[in-house]
Parts: C-alpha cells; structure tokens; sequence
C-alpha cells in the first residue's frame, strides 16, 4: 500500500546547520498491515509520517502510495498534538475530515456521530475541545480520523496521553476495531508492549538521523488475545526490542546536540 524507498529529509535550519531527520529509510506496508514504529525521541517518526502520507517532500528517494476508493482520502491522521480545532464543536471536530472531502454537514455529522458514539463522546457531542480531558480529546482525534472511512490510517502517538487504564481499554478496541476495518495503519508509539500488541511488524529507528535498524515480525495470531502480553513469548520479544531500541537511545545519548 505504501512504499518507501531509500528515503532521507533535511530540514533548512534558521541559524546552525541544516537538521539531518531521516536518513535513507525503506518501508513497504501491505495493505491492511498494522505496522508500528518506535525509535528515540528527534529521531524523525514524525517526519517519516508526513512522507507517507504526503505531507511533507523527501529531500531525496521516493514514497509510492497505491490508490485507494476515489471519493474518500487516502489517508487520515492522529497528529502527536491532536490536531483539534478548538473553535469548533466536538461534533463539528470529529467531522471535520469528512466535511474536507466535500461531504455535505449533516451526512459528516452523521457519519461522524457513529464514532463518537463508539469512543464514548456522544454526550460531549455540543462541547469543545477545552472543556475535554486530554483522553478524551485523543478518541476525538481518533474518531475523526476513523469518520472518514480512508483506507489509510497514520497514528503519531495516538494513545501517548492516557491513563494507564484508559491506554490499555483504548489498545483492546483499537486492537478489536483493526479487526473489522482492515485499515493500513502506521502508527508511532513510545511503548514497546503497545508496538507488539497491536502490530503485525514493529520498526525500530535509529537517533538521528532516524535509519531504520530492525524490523521485528510479532508472530501472534489475529484476532489478538490482549492477555497475551502476559505470556513468555510476548516477554522473549519485548526484551528483543528493548535491547535493540536502547542500544539507539544509547546512541542519542552520547550524540552532539
Ligand atoms: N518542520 C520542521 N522544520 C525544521 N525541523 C524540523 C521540522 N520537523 C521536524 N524537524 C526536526 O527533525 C527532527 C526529527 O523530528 P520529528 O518530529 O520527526 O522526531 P520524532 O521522532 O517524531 O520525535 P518525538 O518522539 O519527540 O516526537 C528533529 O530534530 C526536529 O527538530
Ligand atoms: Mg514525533
């Protein structure tokens, strides 16, 4: 579904020399893969995101997307920072990508209330984004990107905000959702067990410039059993990434800034 090859961005920087954020990288994702990406902070996972999805141009190399249904993006997004407009409704957020695409308010609005009501928003339906706890305002971003019916889903850190408890309820329905949708998803987290839980392969990146190191296959069935974080084979592999990823956060460490 998307295919980046050998992939490097600098950004211009206003006074020292240029930020070097990503260094050749090369990412397939097959469709109705859920890839996961995990690398130290700076490292670019932001920025390899935006070059999937098309936001931003790659300095060099080349990103191949493969069409999707015309009529409806390509890809949604759950921005690092949510990305909520907070001048409008909860109801008028979570359809706002909808109402991008051209769809007229009432059928967005409509189409966008079946999410909330799945991620537990309706009552907050006629309330802004301020008056939401910060959970909350992330499965309003989540519920805007589902509203939209892309067949791509890139996720920055989209469960980074919640409680523990929250995070864990929030990973079983994405985990249970991905089962239904078959969406593409490319999704960045900082947590190592989430990366396992939810996806088919997880990428590890080195510091800056972010490289991709490592991709590790997580060999657990679908659907995914949540309890199966407790077992060994779940503990075997979650140290196999944490060796990998703190060796780069080692890496970071020892770095000029
Ligand atoms: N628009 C931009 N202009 C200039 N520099 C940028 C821009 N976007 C990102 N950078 C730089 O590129 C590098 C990678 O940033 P990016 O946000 O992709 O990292 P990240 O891995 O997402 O970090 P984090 O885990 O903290 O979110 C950083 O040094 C950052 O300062
Ligand atoms: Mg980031």
């Amino acid at each position: 579904m998307i295919s980046a090859v050998e992939v490097s961005k600098q950004f211009p920087a206003s006074r020292q020399s240029p930020v070097h954020a990503l260094d050749r990288v090369s990412l397939n994702v097959g469709e109705g893969e859920f890839v996961c990406v995990v690398g130290p902070s700076g490292c670019g996972k932001s920025t390899l995101l935006q070059l999937l999805g098309g936001l931003e141009a790659p300095s060099s190399g080349r990103v191949a997307r493969r069409a999707g249904p015309s009529g409806i993006p390509w890809a949604s997004y759950v921005f690092q920072d949510f990305g909520l407009l907070p001048w409008l409704t909860v109801r008028a957020n979570a359809a706002f990508g909808l109402r991008m695409t051209g769809v007229a308010r009432r059928e967005a609005e409509r189409a966008a209330s079946t999410w909330l009501e799945r991620m537990g928003l309706e009552e907050f339906a006629g309330a802004y984004p301020d008056q939401l706890s910060g959970g909350m305002r992330q499965r309003l971003a989540l519920a805007r990107a589902l509203a939209t019916g892309s067949p791509v889903l890139l996720m920055d850190e989209p469960l980074g905000a919640l409680d523990p408890q929250t995070r864990r309820l929030t990973q079983e329905h994405l985990l249970s959702l991905w089962q239904t949708e078959h969406k593409t998803v490319v999704m960045v987290t900082h947590s190592v067990d989430e990366a396992i839980l939810l996806g088919d392969r997880v990428v590890v990146m080195s510091a800056r410039p972010g490289r991709v190191t490592d991709v590790f296959t997580v060999p657990f069935p679908r659907p995914r059993d949540p309890d199966v974080v407790d077992t060994p084979e779940f503990g075997r592999l979650r140290a196999r990434v944490w060796g990998r990823l703190r060796s780069q956060a080692a890496g970071e460490a020892g770095a000029s800034p």
